[in-house]
């Protein structure tokens, strides 16, 4: 997709290990807010992923094939960094409780103090998802729990191919 020289372009970074419905919904709010949201997932081999950065970029990109406006990539070293590069005005994150909020002033903060011209834009999720995270999704997956509507179905598909475990008990 080309873009403009005057388009609003966000960087919505992460893990994404993998993508959940919570992050679908920050990423259908940011594309509503600016001209294209590029999801940037972060090449990083230190956190030992459950999924390759090859499989959550395709899981990603298979989830919104049909948003032109919503762009998968991969990045490494500083984020404003790779935001400029992209000419990216804007950084949005969740916040999905309280909990989140000290590390995310603290990201933003820095991210601003790197660079003063790329804002942060911190976004609620829809309530349903305020309690979700791509590290329990995976925890009780392979516990056996069911993580139904709380990931894509083709996200459910790869971790039942990835852990070997079935399709989720719900008691
Ligand atoms: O999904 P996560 O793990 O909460 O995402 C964290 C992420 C990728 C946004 C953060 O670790 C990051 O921005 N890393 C890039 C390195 C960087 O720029 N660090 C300094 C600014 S905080």
């Amino acid at each position: 997709m080309t873009t403009s020289p005057s388009a609003r372009i966000a960087v919505y970074p992460g893990t994404f290990d993998p993508l959940t419905n919570g992050h679908v919904d920050i990423i259908q709010r940011g594309a509503a807010l600016f001209d294209r949201i590029v999801v940037a997932i972060l090449v990083n081999p230190a956190k030992a992923p459950l999924f390759t950065v090859e499989e959550r970029v395709e899981m990603t990109r298979a989830a919104f094939k049909s948003q032109p406006d919503v762009e998968v990539d991969t990045f490494d070293g500083l984020l404003v960094e790779y935001a400029r590069q992209r000419q990216a005005t804007v950084i949005v994150r969740g916040l999905r409780a309280i909990s989140d909020f000290e590390n995310e002033m603290q990201m933003a903060l820095m991210n601003r103090h790197l660079s003063s011209t790329i804002e942060t834009v911190l976004m609620m999720p829809a309530e349903a998802y305020t309690y979700l995270s791509s590290r329990l999704v995976k925890e009780v997956f392979a516990l056996g729990g069911s993580v139904r509507g709380l990931v894509p179905e083709l996200v459910e598909a790869r971790l039942r191919e990835k852990t070997g475990v079935g399709s989720g008990l719900r008691v």
